[in-house]
């Protein structure tokens, strides 16, 4: 588990430029900050969590939604612990609030996606359960199974999903 002064709590607005400060370094210098709008901390802050130390330093956040499409599917759209606090259960703990909370408003099944090379990322997904596609459309690469060219700009993505078995 996480270190015990860990605390949780829904993100506000007013997080987002603490996020966009992390988010490059914490992805291991990739440039990802794009994908984080302010929109993120407008309008998805009630399924989304901040993790912070005791002291208030920002720990890990993971920025999730209900699908408005299919509201039995949970998606994570973006998930970080600092790079100080890896592999101590900070990432689990993430994942297990948004998925107690998203079970009880009856999402059925988590899905997240990364870029096939992030290999600590596919790690992390099976270690807690996740399955990566691989019916039609995916291809082999790097060991998994990815969708090539998913997003049009040449990057292969690795998709994954979870039933959210009952409580
Ligand atoms: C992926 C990430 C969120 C994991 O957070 P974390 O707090 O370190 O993960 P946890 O300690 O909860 O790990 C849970 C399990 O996942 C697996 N795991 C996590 N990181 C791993 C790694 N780098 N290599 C191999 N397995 C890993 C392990 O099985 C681990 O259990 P164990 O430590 O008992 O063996 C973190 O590495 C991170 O922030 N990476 C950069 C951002 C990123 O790539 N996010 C995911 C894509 S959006």
């Amino acid at each position: 588990m996480a270190d015990g002064d860990i605390r949780f709590r829904r993100p506000v607005e007013a997080d987002h430029a603490r996020l966009i400060r992390v988010v490059d370094d914490w992805w291991g210098g990739r440039r990802l900050r794009h994908l984080l709008p302010r929109l993120w901390l407008q309008h998805y802050t009630s399924s989304s969590w901040i993790a912070e130390t005791a002291d208030g330093a920002l720990a890990g956040f993971l920025i999730g939604f209900i699908s408005p499409d299919d509201p039995a599917i949970g998606y994570i759209h973006m998930v970080a612990a600092s790079p100080n606090i890896r592999r101590r259960g900070l990432g689990r703990q993430l994942y297990a609030a948004f998925a107690d909370d998203l079970r009880a408003r009856g999402v059925r099944e988590l899905r997240a996606i990364t870029w096939a090379g992030n290999r600590q990322s596919i790690a992390f997904h099976q270690a807690l359960g996740f399955r990566v596609d691989d019916g039609p459309g995916t291809v082999r690469v790097y060991g998994t199974t990815a969708y090539a060219d998913y997003e049009g700009d040449g990057e292969d993505i690795v998709a994954f999903r979870r039933a959210l078995e009952d409580a």
